[in-house]
């Protein structure tokens, strides 16, 4: 996530806080939708930035994923010299298993399950693995299926503090322990997290696949029929038969979208494998569109990149939206506290006025100023 809309978001739950609101702006939810292994986890993954989805070729994620970042502030380092006794150095070096616990212990990002409360998991590999196996727990391990959702809790001082939802692929064919009516039943877990008009929802399609088969896009046209909280990014870029591209449907002559396509490589199953990093893989993705005939001359408009800035732009917009609201919210409630003290006959009455005025003063200050963030943010962004 984009590090300026962490800070501008921050400043303004700080500010808030400061006059007993929390958490003033209700961030959409971001769904993910499409196709069984067109690449849902792997889009997911990549706006986090951390590896710690399970993916494959099969039907991997099987139950919702409801992922909610947490930004918490950076820790303030605190090594193990300080606590020895002046003087002092170590003299031992302390075992491999020794320092990466003390390690783990000492980072900043981590991972807490519902289903497992009070454990705090520093090791994302170990979280995959969760995922894995509490999958497994609700729906046998043969391909079976459970609207029953899994929450994850990611606290991190380089997220958004924002829901992200994983979903289970939409198919048509039951295979193993699925249930004859899959398709019905994976389609309505979708719509109960897209419905929502708070929902932005990345209807996901590979590019190797008809568009106009995109069980994604149609899901998300039945639920956004004005396309005006829809993105479609297209995945496999990479696998697209020489010769053929996507600039048609990036131009808006195949499926029109107001916010329109990104089109997006991620990881191979074959860098899963080899644990192929991120980092190598955004370079990587980030060289195929620069050195493609196809896209070289509008490689800034695509990737995943790309991608997080339009999430971002949506989320300025939507706070911008909300603004107002917060403002009618608080001087409602700051009115209703005035009454109240009012009708106390508190003979100190002036003065809490002139203190209440002085509360929304600095209140409306703030929104102003707030406002001019974002606008100046929004204006990099859309260029
Ligand atoms: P999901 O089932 O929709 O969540 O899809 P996954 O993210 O699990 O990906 C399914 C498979 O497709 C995995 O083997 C991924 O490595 C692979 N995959 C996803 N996106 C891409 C891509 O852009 N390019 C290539 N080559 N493989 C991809
Ligand atoms: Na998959
Ligand atoms: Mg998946």
């Amino acid at each position: 996530m984009d590090a300026t809309l962490i800070k501008t978001v921050n400043k303004l739950q700080d500010a808030f806080a400061t006059v007993g609101v929390q958490n003033p702006v209700d961030l959409p939810q971001i769904v993910v939708i499409g196709s069984q292994s067109s690449g849902k986890s792997s889009v997911l993954e990549n706006i986090v930035g951390r590896d710690f989805l399970p993916r494959g070729t099969g039907i991997v994620t099987r139950r919702p994923l409801v992922l909610q970042l947490i930004n918490r502030p950076q820790n303030t380092p605190n090594g193990t010299e300080e606590d020895l006794p002046n003087g002092e150095t170590e003299k031992k070096p302390r075992s491999k298993k020794e320092s990466n616990e003390k390690e783990n212990k000492e980072a900043e990002e981590w991972g807490e399950f519902l289903h497992i409360p009070g454990v705090k998991l520093y090791d994302f590999n170990k979280i995959r693995d969760e995922i894995v196996k509490e999958t497994e727990e609700k729906t046998g391990k043969n391909a079976g299926i459970s609207p029953q959702p899994i929450n994850l809790r990611i606290f991190s001082p380089h997220v958004l503090t924002l829901t992200l939802v994983d979903l289970p692929g939409l198919t048509k064919v039951p295979v193993g322990d699925q249930p004859k009516d899959i398709e019905k039943q994976i389609r309505e877990m979708i719509l109960k997290y897209i419905t929502k008009p708070n929902a932005i929802i990345l209807a996901v399609t590979a590019a190797n696949t008809d568009l106009a088969n995109s069980d994604g896009l149609k899901l998300a046209r039945e639920v956004d029929p004005e396309g005006s909280r829809t993105i479609g990014v297209l995945t496999k870029i990479d696998l697209m038969d020489q010769g053929t591209d996507v600039v048609d449907i990036l131009a808006g002559r195949v499926i029109p979208l107001r916010l329109g396509y990104v089109p997006v490589v991620n990881r191979g199953q074959k860098d899963i494998d080899s644990r192929k990093a991120i980092s190598s893989a955004l370079e990587a993705e980030r060289q195929f569109f620069e050195n493609h005939p196809s896209y070289k001359s509008k490689a800034q408009y695509c990737g995943t990149p790309f991608l997080a800035r339009k999430l971002n732009m949506i989320l300025m917009h939507h706070i911008r939206n909300t603004l107002p609201e917060i403002k009618a919210k608080i001087q409602a409630a700051l009115a209703k506290y005035l009454q109240e003290l009012t009708s106390l006959g508190d003979p100190l009455d002036e003065h809490s006025n002139n203190q209440g005025n002085i509360v929304l003063n600095i209140i409306t200050e703030f929104c102003t100023e707030f406002r001019t963030i974002i606008d100046g943010n929004s204006q990099d962004l859309s260029s």
